[in-house]
């Protein structure tokens, strides 16, 4: 049977994380932590499988997390460097798609625009997970959130601050809060928020889990007796011309020793890194023993082995 299996049966594709519901959430959850004490048990799971990484950004934890993650479980990887001719200008993103699915038992992409992943997903019958896009970084995400688990012992009331950007990471903060019960507060820039779509079906799942996702102005608001603080890039990979402008506009959203002191006193920070010290967050922040940074990097590895041990055995 497979872990994640409930009433609901299983999308193929992973491409915003809106497609596992609550519990399905909560097995994958189960699932890695398994997967994590036990690593020999699941040796073959992926044996004789080949995945593609087809990367149009640069990477290090992702690359190597899947790259690794493919290893340990028996399978191998083949990564297709797009950072220098983005997908559909050698040839169409369909055609690609329609190759590979030839080949290969799964493709792991990071691309410029959502609707990317979404012709890869609608044009190859194997599965397709997002390693990263404009609007989603969910395998990032879910291993924040299992890093979280670990530290609290379970996620549901957890308080968790995100300030900053409205941005990828943010989304799929929300995302996988609503479905796992975590009272999320949200600190951006007017013009910055969040995106509607992202907040209204983070709202419709969170009726079925009492999480509660909040919107505020001010970063102290978000920040005041938070048990995690989180924070990203204020520009994100594809902005670099707006880098300065970004500066300028998120000056007050730094998080720094001023605005942690504000959380609980067991708070934790956390951040999907790379990170900028000296601008969204000061090295006493990131690099203090409140900094769970390093974690949430292995667990990326733990989080993305069970998300390919799913995706691929069901
Ligand atoms: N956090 C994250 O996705 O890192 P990379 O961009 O290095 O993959
Ligand atoms: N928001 C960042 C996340 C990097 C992992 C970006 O998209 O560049």
């Amino acid at each position: 049977m497979n872990a994640v299996s409930t009433s609901v049966e299983l999308k193929r594709d992973l491409l915003t994380g809106m497609e596992w519901n609550p519990s399905q959430v909560r097995a994958l959850f189960s699932l890695a932590a398994e997967m994590k004490a036990r690593p020999e048990q699941f040796r073959s799971s992926l044996a004789g499988r080949v995945l593609i990484l087809l990367f149009e950004k640069p990477s290090l934890r992702t690359r190597v997390t899947f790259e690794v993650g493919v290893a340990n479980l028996g399978g191998s990887s083949i990564f297709l460097d797009h950072t220098a001719s983005r997908l559909n200008e050698r040839e169409p993103t369909r055609d690609i798609a329609k190759n590979l699915e030839r080949w290969v038992q799964g493709i792991i992409a990071r691309v410029f625009v959502q609707e990317t992943l979404e012709e890869l997903a609608q044009n190859a019958s194997v599965p397709v997970i997002n390693a990263l896009s404009d609007r989603f970084h969910p395998c990032q995400a879910l291993a924040d959130f299992l890093t979280l688990e670990e530290r609290f012992g379970g996620l549901r009331g957890l308080k968790l601050a995100y300030v900053g950007d409205g941005n990828n990471m943010c989304h799929s903060l929300i995302t996988f809060a609503a479905r796992t019960g975590v009272n999320m507060r949200v600190a951006t820039p007017a013009g910055y928020e969040p995106a509607d779509d992202v907040m209204a079906e983070a709202k419709r799942v969170s009726r079925e889990t009492r999480a509660k996702i909040e919107l505020f102005r001010a970063p102290e608001d978000a920040v005041a007796g938070a048990q995690a603080v989180y924070t990203d890039v204020w520009a994100s990979m594809g902005q670099e011309s707006e880098a300065a402008e970004r500066e300028r506009i998120f000056a007050g959203y730094q998080v720094n020793e001023e605005l942690f002191s504000l959380a609980a006193r067991d708070a934790v920070f956390l951040h999907c890194l790379p990170a900028h010290r000296g601008l969204e967050v000061t090295p006493e922040v990131i690099d203090s023993a409140r900094s769970i940074i390093y974690d949430q990097a292995e667990n990326r590895l733990h989080v993305q082995k069970a998300i390919l041990h799913t995706l691929l055995n069901s």
